[in-house]
C-alpha cells in the first residue's frame, strides 16, 4: 500500500524516478532503464526539456511527419504535423495533392478578437454600477498603460471593456467582457496580465468611491481569466472545383461522389453523433499542426468545440455544396494562435516547424491550421463515402500490428508486400507472420 509523498517536487530527478519506479512500478529497474532511455544526450537539450514543466522524468516523443504539396493562396506548403495515429499525416498529403491539381486552398482570416472576463458579484441596483463603470472606464485602462505599452507600439491591445450584467442566469453575476488585440502573440500572459489589473482597479475604485461609502452594497471580484471561446478570431479555408473534375476512379462518377460528400457532411450537420466524430478527424489534423508549432491544443479544441454547438445543438464545422456545377467545401473555425512567445521561441523542434512554415504570423497559421483540418476533414469523408475508412486505417496500422509482433525488416517487407493484395485485419495479420515464421 502506497502512502503520500512530501516534498516530491524538491527530490532530484533521479530521486523521483527511484521513488515512481519502487512506488508504481513492479520492475524498478526497467522502469528506470526506459525512462532514461528517453533522455536526449545532448544535456543542455534535457535541460531546456525538463524545465518546460514541475517533476520531469523523462520525455514523451511523438512522431513529427511532414505533409507536403499544400497549395494554400499560391503559396506551397510542407506542413509539419506532431501525431501519433498513424493515419493521419498520410490522409493529409493524399487531400493536399488532390487539391494541387484543382486549384489548392483559399483561405481568409475573418477576424482575430481575444476574450477575456473579469468575473465579480455585485449587491446593488445595475444602474448605479453602469454608471460607476462609466466613470472609471477610462482608468481601467490607465492603470494597465505598463501591460499594454509594448502591444500598442506594435499597433494591439485592448479593444474594448464592456459591463455586462449576468444576473438573469446568476443572482448578483456581473463580468467586464474585455477583448484584446494580440497580434503574433496567442495574448494568454498579455490578456490575464490586463485581467487582474482591471479586477484590481475596479475593487479599488468601489472601495473610494463616494457613491458606495455610505450604502450597503457589496463588490467581490470572483476571477480574472481569459476565455479560449473566441468566436471573433475566425478564418475561413476553402476548396472548390468544377464537379467534373473529381473524377479520380472508375467506381462513382464525379457528380455521384460530390453528392455523397455533400450528403455525409448534412449528416454530420443535423446528428450530433456523427458530428463529433466528423469534427474529430477534423481536429486530426488540426491539433497535429497546432502541437508542431507549440501552440495550446486544449484551448483550440476547447474553443472549436465550443464553436461547433454555438447554434444550440453540436454540428459539423465543415460545409459542402453543390451549385452551378461547381463542388465547394469549406470550413469555418475560431483559431487563437501565436508564432511568438511561449514554446515558439524555446522549443527546438518548433522552432524549426515554424521555420518549415516559412515563419509565419499568427495569421498564416490562422490559415495553415485552417487547411490542415478542412484536408483532414476531406481526406476521412471521402474515404468513408467510397472504400470505407478501415482500408487505409489498416494499411498503416499493418507497421504497428508487425512491430507489436516484433517482425524483423524482412518480414516487414514481405507482408507489406502481401498486404497490397490482401484486407488487412489483425487476426489476417498474426496469421500471415505465423505463417511466415513457419517456413523460415
Ligand atoms: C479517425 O481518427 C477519424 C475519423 O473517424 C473521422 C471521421 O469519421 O470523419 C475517420
Amino acid at each position: 500500500m502506497n502512502t503520500p509523498i512530501e516534498g516530491f517536487s524538491k527530490l532530484t530527478k533521479e530521486e523521483k524516478i527511484a521513488w515512481i519506479a519502487k512506488s508504481y512500478t513492479t520492475n524498478s529497474n526497467e522502469t528506470i532503464a526506459i525512462l532514461k532511455r528517453y533522455w536526449n544526450t545532448d544535456e543542455t537539450l534535457q535541460k531546456l526539456h525538463d524545465e518546460f514543466i514541475e517533476n520531469t522524468i523523462t520525455n514523451y516523443y511523438l512522431p513529427l511527419g511532414i505533409a507536403p504539396n499544400f497549395l494554400i493562396n499560391d503559396t506551397l506548403y510542407a506542413i509539419p504535423m506532431a501525431i501519433e495515429e498513424s493515419s493521419v499525416v498520410a490522409a493529409a498529403s493524399k487531400a493536399a495533392k488532390f487539391w494541387l491539381k484543382r486549384g489548392g486552398f483559399k483561405t481568409t482570416v475573418i477576424n482575430t478578437e481575444k476574450v477575456g472576463q473579469v468575473h465579480f458579484m455585485y449587491t446593488g441596483a445595475f444602474e448605479k454600477l453602469e454608471s460607476f463603470f462609466n466613470l472609471i472606464a477610462p482608468k481601467l485602462k490607465e492603470d494597465a498603460k505598463d501591460i499594454t505599452k509594448n502591444m500598442e507600439k506594435r499597433g494591439g491591445g485592448i479593444t474594448a471593456i464592456t459591463l455586462r450584467n449576468k444576473t438573469a442566469e446568476l443572482e448578483n453575476y456581473y463580468q467586464l467582457h474585455c477583448t484584446f488585440e494580440t497580434l503574433d502573440a496567442m495574448g494568454a500572459n498579455f490578456i490575464n496580465s490586463c485581467l487582474e489589473q482591471f479586477a484590481e482597479t475596479l475593487k479599488n475604485e468601489f472601495a473610494k468611491s463616494p457613491e458606495f461609502k455610505e450604502h450597503e452594497e457589496q463588490l467581490e471580484i470572483v476571477m480574472s481569466i481569459l476565455s479560449n471561446y473566441v468566436p471573433n478570431c475566425l478564418v475561413r479555408a476553402e476548396v472548390s472545383c468544377p464537379i467534373e473534375q473529381l473524377n479520380e476512379d472508375n467506381n462513382s462518377t464525379a457528380q455521384d461522389f460530390a453528392e455523397k460528400i455533400v450528403r455525409a457532411v448534412q449528416i454530420a450537420k443535423v446528428e450530433p453523433y456523427r458530428a463529433v466524430t466528423h469534427n474529430k478527424g477534423i481536429m486530426n489534423g488540426i491539433d497535429a499542426v497546432v502541437l508542431a508549432t507549440g501552440n495550446d491544443f486544449r484551448a483550440i479544441e476547447a474553443g472549436i468545440h465550443a464553436y461547433a454547438a454555438k447554434d444550440g445543438s453540436y454540428s459539423s464545422l465543415t460545409n459542402a455544396s453543390i451549385e452551378n456545377g461547381i463542388f465547394k467545401f469549406w470550413i469555418e473555425i475560431p483559431l487563437a494562435l501565436g508564432t511568438v512567445g511561449g514554446l515558439t521561441g524555446l522549443h527546438p523542434l518548433v522552432k524549426l516547424a515554424l521555420e518549415i512554415l516559412q515563419n509565419p504570423s499568427a495569421k498564416d497559421l490562422m490559415q495553415i491550421v485552417a487547411v490542415a483540418g478542412l484536408a483532414q476533414n476531406f481526406a476521412a469523408v471521402r474515404s468513408l463515402v467510397t472504400t470505407g475508412i478501415q482500408q487505409g486505417h489498416m494499411k498503416m496500422h499493418l507497421m504497428n500490428i508487425l512491430n507489436q509482433l516484433g517482425a524483423s525488416e524482412g518480414d516487414k517487407k514481405t507482408l507489406v508486400h502481401h498486404f497490397k493484395h490482401n484486407t488487412v485485419t489483425h487476426s489476417a495479420v498474426i496469421a500471415a507472420y505465423n505463417s511466415l515464421q513457419e517456413k523460415e
